[in-house]
Parts: structure tokens; sequence; C-alpha cells
């Protein structure tokens, strides 16, 4: 299977990004959510909702180590490959972003645009 991955601009700014004081954000792509995650002037996306059990990953927090934690479970997960690096044996799926002249990108998978949580 191809991994194609096609590229929906989120924002014109980094501005526009509705981060809460944990700098995690929800937003929408094609009527589907994702969490976007601000560290060190570094963004990173993921799926918005825990592989655990739906938790909210923009309600979490991350840890020293750069990993997004769940609000529910306390769950942790790598924000550069999704893996559960609390060893639990999820994976959360993560997205490339790009930064461009006219704005910020999250890539998503054009053969499987149902890998983004609802
Ligand atoms: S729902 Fe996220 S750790 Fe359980």
């Amino acid at each position: 299977m191809s991994k194609e991955i096609t590229w929906y601009k989120i924002a014109d700014h980094l501005e526009q990004i509705p981060f809460n004081q944990n700098h995690l954000a929800e937003v929408e792509v094609l009527g589907k959510k994702v969490c976007i995650a601000l560290k060190a002037n570094n963004l990173k996306a993921c799926a918005a909702k825990c592989p655990h059990a739906g938790g909210q990953m923009s309600e979490g927090y991350m840890d020293a180590l750069g990993n997004i934690v769940c609000p529910v479970h306390h769950y942790r997960f790598n924000l550069q490959n999704g893996r559960n690096s609390s060893g639990e044996g999820y994976f959360l799926k993560t997205y490339p972003i790009e930064y461009r002249n006219d704005g910020i990108y999250v890539g998503l998978n054009e053969n499987n645009p149902a890998s983004f949580t609802k």
C-alpha cells in the first residue's frame, strides 16, 4: 500500500493554533480531530484520542522527555514515533508537520484518511 501523504493547512501562523496552558491543542482536519503539541518551538501532531481507552490527548500534558501523557490513565507516548514509552504496548498515530511560507500543514496518508481519529 502506498504511503502517499496529502498535506492540509491547519493555520496561517502558530498564534492561530489554540494551545492550552500545557501547549496542546486540538484542530480539525477534514472534520476529524488531530492533537497538536508545541515543544521548544517544535510542532508535533498525533491522534486526538488515546489508543488505550479514548482519552482526549490535548487534555493531557508533555513530560520533560517530550512524551505526551494521556490524562486518563497516564500512559506515555513518544511524539516522534508514537511509541508507548510507558510500556503498555499501545501505539499512538503521529502525523508529520510542515512549515511553509503560507502556513502550517499536517500530513495525512491519502489512502487511509480514516486513520484520523473522529
Ligand atoms: S485512555 Fe489514555 S491511558 Fe487510558
